[in-house]
């Protein structure tokens, strides 16, 4: 077991770019240097995202003879020249494998070979491994599986943030961090949807809140080790300029004030961002939203506290999340099809008590305002208004 070892790495959740919600299975090396390019050109890069993932399906069918992961005709450069072009962008460069004996694409993966693929990794610069849960276990739990690469990663020569992708099947929140991980997905895929049917695959935006709200997870959840509720899938949908690289399940584009909603409660979770979208067609909005600073702020807070729900009635729900310098952010959250008004109070929300005044300040406006307790906001449906409250 890895957990004494020092845990410099994702201190504040992961900000950065996985090629998995755009691309897919179709991803090239071409398609990861523009990604790269447009992090830097969007201003996204400057806003914190860093990391640029490439998902599955990068390496080929057969591995060497020794059982190393070979990249597949699509990067034909190889990977520690991908690694390179990242790098010297200013970025850092992260790979996907499986705990098992195939990646969920049915490619080779690490199962066995842990300690052979996190050398490859480290030598080629990589500075971020996601890790599935497809393939053959060989009878291994998950624990073991996760704690093989854990060890591995742990006894190379360079750090390695450690992405465990299990799907919140076994409660990684209860080991994530004692097999050496740094975040561990909460729950089942998500898809640009709002809602999916049960019987369909994958989760939308309003059934991974569900979720997170119904799960047992916060306290597991800080520096170093962040549940994980799944990549962004702001920017993906039929219509949304995809069309070159449509992606896996989407019926149609999130609406603003679902993206708004998404958004505002990956931050409010304090999740790791992982971008989703082929950032080469990003539209103004989505560029906007996902740089928000006010949000971004929530996000990143060093205390590192996951929102939790304070109220759930109905259609009506007021979340918040306790900061480092005292104040809080809060968000208030309509289900229904009708515009409402949310209203709370600072004394049922997590913010420091016994001030006389509080400051309040819009995260999408930058409106600010002074109370004496109440708190209340006027919401379209499925959208989210979100607030930072501070004690006078
Ligand atoms: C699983 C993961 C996804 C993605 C795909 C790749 O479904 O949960 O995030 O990595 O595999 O095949």
């Amino acid at each position: 077991m890895t957990d004494d070892r020092p845990r410099q790495l994702a201190r504040t959740p992961p900000l950065g770019w996985n090629s998995w919600n755009a691309f897919s299975c179709e991803v090239t090396d071409a398609d990861i240097r523009a990604a790269a390019d447009a992090l830097v050109e969007t201003g996204l890069r400057d806003a914190g995202y860093e990391y640029v993932v490439v998902d599955d399906c990068w390496m080929a069918s057969e591995t060497d003879r020794e059982g190393r992961l070979q990249p597949s005709a699509d990067f034909p450069n190889g990977m520690a020249a991908l690694a390179d072009y990242v790098h010297d962008s200013g970025l850092k460069f992260g790979l996907y494998s499986s705990a098992g004996s195939e990646t969920c694409q049915g490619y080779p993966a690490s199962l066995g070979r842990e300690r052979l693929h996190a050398e490859q990794f480290a030598d080629w610069g990589v500075d971020y491994l996601k890790y599935d849960n497809c393939g053959d276990h060989r009878g291994r739990d998950a624990i073991d599986r996760y704690a093989a690469m854990g060890d591995a990663l742990s006894s190379v020569d360079r750090e390695i943030v450690f992405s465990i992708c299990e799907w919140g099947r076994n409660e990684p929140w209860r080991w994530g961090r004692n097999v050496g991980g740094h975040l561990w997905r909460a729950t089942d895929d998500l898809v640009a949807k709002w809602r999916a049917d049960p019987d369909e695959f994958g989760l939308g935006v309003a059934d991974a809140l569900n979720r997170m709200a119904d799960i047992d997870a916060a306290a597991a959840h800080g520096p170093g080790g962040w549940n994980d509720p799944d990549m962004l899938q702001i920017g993906n949908g039929p219509d949304s300029g995809q069309s070159e690289h449509e992606a896996v399940d989407v019926q149609r584009p999130l609406t603003e004030a679902e993206r708004r909603t998404h958004f505002a409660f990956w931050c409010l979770l304090a999740a790791p961002l992982m971008l989703g979208t082929d950032l080469t067609s990003l539209s103004t909005f989505d560029r906007e939203l996902l740089t928000n600073e006010r949000l971004l702020a929530i996000d990143q807070d060093p205390l590192g506290i996951q929102g939790t729900p304070d109220r759930r009635d109905g259609d009506a729900e007021v979340w918040s999340k306790r900061l480092a310098d005292g104040g809080a952010a809060v968000a208030f959250h309509n289900r229904g099809d009708d515009a409402r008004e949310i209203s709370t109070h600072v004394s049922a929300v997590d913010v420091t008590g016994g001030a006389a005044r509080y400051q309040v300040c819009d995260c999408w406006t930058g409106n600010e305002w002074e109370t004496s307790g109440s708190l209340a906001m006027t919401v379209e449906p499925r959208d989210t208004a979100i607030v930072r409250v501070m004690p006078q």
